[in-house]
């Protein structure tokens, strides 16, 4: 039976009481803790970046996993390493052209992170292709990047089931990571289409029940 691995979106957590709320998510037995960057440019919000990645990164036992949704990720790649981030994922369409993104993964590798390529929800999965023998992780939006608690975008499925074919075919072993709506409903969806990581914000911070949430986000 395949392992389902839980990342809880930091976002959607009550920064009045951020490390309060990572114990939480740690103690509910939570695998990654998902970072979600926002420059305010490349996705139309402001959230956190560096300081705040340095100064939690190392609190916790779980993966950090960093969802950089800015642009020019390969001139801020570096320092998104250093302060912490295990896996760091970066936009197809934050990058102007096939040869960047593979610098850019060429980079997080050098600077021995594990590299993610993002997909927003009106990109083609197809331009994935030609990059997956090189990414430790592939992440689905199912929402417009930018903001927690949207609903789910159903097309999503499509295309985890597209790269769950892609990855077995060839053997690889890329992680597929969905994010956005992610509850009760959509992640049994998500996992019956093939994915391995379930991100998941509004749906588990703030709530009494977030251990039992969790818990059946894995079943
Ligand atoms: C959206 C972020 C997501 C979001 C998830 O741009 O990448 O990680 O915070 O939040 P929910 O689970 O509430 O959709
Ligand atoms: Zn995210």
């Amino acid at each position: 039976m395949k392992k389902i691995l839980v990342a809880p979106s930091i976002l959607s957590a009550d920064f009045n009481n951020l490390l309060h709320d990572i114990k939480e998510v740690e103690k509910a037995k939570a695998d990654w803790l998902h970072f979600d960057v926002m420059d305010g440019h490349f996705v139309p919000n402001i959230s956190f970046g560096i300081p705040v990645l340095k100064s939690i990164s190392k609190s916790h036992s779980m993966v950090n996993d960093v969802h950089i949704m800015i642009s020019e990720p390969k001139k801020y790649a570096p320092e998104f390493i250093k302060s912490g981030a295990e896996f760091l994922t970066f936009h197809y369409e934050a990058c102007k052209d096939d040869q960047e993104v593979f610098e850019v993964i060429d980079l997080i590798h050098s600077l021995n992170g594990k590299a993610g390529l993002s997909i927003k929800p009106n990109t083609k999965v197809e331009i994935l292709d030609k990059f997956l023998e090189k990414l430790d992780l592939v992440l689905v939006m199912s929402v417009e990047p930018g903001f927690g608690g949207q609903s789910f975008i159903p097309s999503a499925l499509d295309k985890i089931a597209y790269l769950r074919r892609a990855i077995d075919e060839k053997g690889l072993p890329c992680l597929i990571e969905v994010d956005g709506g992610i509850n009760g409903e959509t992640a049994k969806l998500c996992k019956e289409a093939g994915v391995d990581v379930l991100v998941a914000g509004s749906y588990l911070f703030g709530h009494d029940d977030l251990a039992k949430r969790i818990e059946g986000l894995k079943e």
